[in-house]
């Protein structure tokens, strides 16, 4: 039988895929057979991620999300060395240093640098890439949603941390899960699927005050690992979901079924 989940011959993009979530996504794209790009920032990054185990082939490109001209050169240059894009990841994490201030400080500029390069980032990104895609007929994108896109948060997770949760990631993350679906239905009959992941919170060093909160708000007792993302984005990059677009794949242990 044919393997539904089998992406040998796609050549996949992953934005920051240096990072946390990025990186398994990268790998278990690799390991399902696509060609992958690290598309980021911090290149450095990208090339210690490509020379740990189980990224053999994988290669990287730079990329800043915020600069039109950057993701139009990212683009063309995996065209030009691969002939396309068959799956972007959009799932870099841009954000100011005062990221996570309290709401009465947040400033303006703050704000709207924080919308700019995260969510316009994401509209760019798919802009240029999906271009190429509709000219083709066929491509798939994944973008990075969040829990924090559906509900409000719990400011009780926050209780004796030094932690906050970044009010403007409400509004880039709620804007990223619709604007996926008016592309879903935009792209729909040029063969593009266009499908939003929204996982709840991933475990990466938080303090042990927090991770007792999380443990006791989520369904499941406890906060993802990066690792169980993979098979989503699997699942939405193949053959398996080819009758999927414009949904919100909710990968959160519960937090949102309550
Ligand atoms: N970590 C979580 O708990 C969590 C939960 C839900 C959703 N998410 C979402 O998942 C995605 C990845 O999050 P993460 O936790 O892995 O973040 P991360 O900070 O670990 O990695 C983000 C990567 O993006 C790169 N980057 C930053 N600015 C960039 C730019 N302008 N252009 C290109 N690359 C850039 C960074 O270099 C980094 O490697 C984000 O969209 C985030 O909102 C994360």
């Amino acid at each position: 039988m044919q393997d539904i989940f089998d992406l040998t011959g796609k050549i996949a993009v992953v934005t920051g895929g240096a990072g946390l979530i990025g990186r398994q996504a990268v790998s278990a794209l690799r390991a399902h057979g696509a060609k992958v790009y690290i598309a980021e920032l911090d290149l450095d990054r990208a090339r210690a991620v490509i020379e740990s185990p189980g990224f053999s082939g994988v290669e990287s490109v730079s990329l800043d999300i915020t600069s039109e001209e950057s993701i139009a050169v990212m683009a063309r240059e995996v065209i030009a060395r691969e002939g396309r894009i068959d799956i972007l990841m959009n799932n870099a994490y841009p954000r100011t240093p005062d990221w996570g201030a309290l709401f009465e400080d947040i400033k303006p500029e703050s704000w709207r640098a924080n919308v700019d390069m995260h969510m316009n980032g994401y509209f760019l990104c798919c802009q240029i890439v999906g271009e190429e895609m509709r000219k083709r007929k066929r491509g798939c994108i994944i973008n990075m949603g969040s829990i924090y896109g559906i509900v409000g948060p719990d400011f009780s997770l926050y209780k004796g941390t030094t932690l906050t949760n970044a009010a403007a990631y409400s509004a880039i993350k709620g804007g990223i899960i619709n604007f996926t679906r008016y592309l879903a239905s935009y792209y729909g009959p040029h063969g593009v699927r266009v499908n939003c992941l929204s996982p709840g919170g991933i475990q990466d060093g938080q303090s042990e005050a927090f991770l007792k909160n999380y443990a006791e708000r989520c369904p499941m007792g406890r906060m993802g690992n990066a690792g169980e993302l993979a098979g989503s984005i699997v699942f939405l990059a193949s053959d398996a979901a080819s009758y999927i677009t414009g949904h919100n794949l909710v990968v959160d242990g519960g937090w949102t079924a309550i």
